[in-house]
């Protein structure tokens, strides 16, 4: 993909990414970085991420700690961003389920920690990233809408990702700072490191290359809607510069389709997995039958268009797997495969 005309509208800034060693965190400090932007500061705890997973470069200045602890705010905030991605987050259903207070605290109190140091220095945008997986509950109509958030959800998590937007919203129009919600579906790609906590396609395809059945927890029917994260970053750089972004909620997803059980066979065939599939029933919040995403507003406001093929996008991801297999095993230990 061509980046090159949107990063021209970062060149000589300083870029904040909280959260930047994670999967989307990473692609985006990548492709930043083949642009020209003078300073990119990522500050992440490495909760659920590993600093191998970051390009070694003399303008990336990675900050090891939290969003709640304010030394580390005020370290990062004195360089006066001009742009602020927030992508740190305590990822996500399932571990919000098993550790609901930290779900809060990251999510909700590390969020507002974030809008008030931006409140004080004011850069020219603050991207939050949301998720339409989590504001539209389980039964809005598809495809979901910007309009259609529901006030009944599932998780600690989906309900602090809502109120992670509401928080923006809040300090748009009281403080009129440039915020702006990138609401991702289930977003894959490299970077993602597989683990007990993590999405469906990097799970799946590491127990393929381990020939284990792949484990569809439901009938294997439920969709989604499965964005590749380099379409992902596109859509988050445009929503850090387009104007139109300003004080709006938008989905940035694929606009298709994909069912579990095709999923599943998809990754069988691609990594060779004679394992076969296997059902379990589902999980007792997990009452989202479909997930499609419009998105007609993303592309009337940013200009956003989907590239990858998602066969393609798939394998992208294995290479990837294979390619860092001994950082990962060295990183997850020996529970590898086991989720
Ligand atoms: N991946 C998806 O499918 C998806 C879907 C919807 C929304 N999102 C949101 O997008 C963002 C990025 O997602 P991701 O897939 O890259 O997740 P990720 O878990 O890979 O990245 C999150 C990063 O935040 C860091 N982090 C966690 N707690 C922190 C804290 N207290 N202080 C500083 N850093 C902390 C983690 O170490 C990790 O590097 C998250 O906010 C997530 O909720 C992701």
């Amino acid at each position: 993909m061509d980046y090159s005309k949107i990063l021209d509208k970062y060149e000589n800034s300083v870029v904040l990414i909280t959260g930047g060693a994670g999967c989307i965190g990473s692609n985006l400090v990548r492709i930043l970085l083949s642009g020209s932007p003078r300073k990119v500061i990522v500050l992440d705890d490495f909760s659920s991420s590993y600093l191998w997973n970051l390009p070694k470069d003399n303008r990336l200045d990675v900050v090891e700690g939290s969003i709640l602890e304010e030394q580390k705010l005020k370290q990062v905030f004195y360089e006066r961003p001009d742009f602020v991605f927030h992508l740190a987050a305590h990822f996500a259903n399932q571990n919000s389920i098993d550790h609901p207070e930290t779900d809060l605290m990251v999510n909700g109190l590390g969020h507002l920690r974030i809008m008030e140091y931006a409140r004080l220095t004011e850069p020219q945008r603050v991207f939050f990233a949301g998720s339409g997986c989590s504001v539209y509950g389980s039964h809005a109509p598809i495809p979901f809408k910007e309009t259609m958030v529901s006030l009944t959800l599932d998780t600690p998590y989906q309900i602090h990702k809502l109120l992670g937007e509401l928080y923006c919203n809040h300090y748009h129009e009281t403080y009129d700072l440039k915020t702006t919600n990138g609401r991702f579906f289930n977003v894959f790609g490299p970077g993602e490191v597989p683990g007990p906590y993590r999405n469906v396609i990097p799970i799946f395809t590491w127990r393929a290359m381990h020939e284990k059945p792949l484990l569809i927890t439901g009938t294997g029917d439920e969709t989604r809607d499965f964005a590749y994260v380099g379409d992902v970053v596109n859509g988050i750089l445009r929503m850090g510069v387009f104007e139109k972004a300003v004080g709006e909620a938008i989905n940035l997803a694929s606009g298709k389709e994909t069912s579990i059980k095709e999923l599943a066979t998809l990754i069988n065939e691609i990594t060779g997995n004679p394992a076969g599939i296997e059902y379990r029933p589902k999980r007792s919040w997990d009452k989202s039958n479909r997930r499609l995403a419009s998105i007609a507003k993303a592309k009337e406001l940013i200009g956003y268009e989907p590239q990858m093929e998602f066969k393609q996008g798939l394998k992208n991801v294995h290479g990837w797997l294979k390619s860092y297999k001994s950082n990962i095993v060295e990183s997850i230990g020996p529970s590898a495969g086991l989720w």
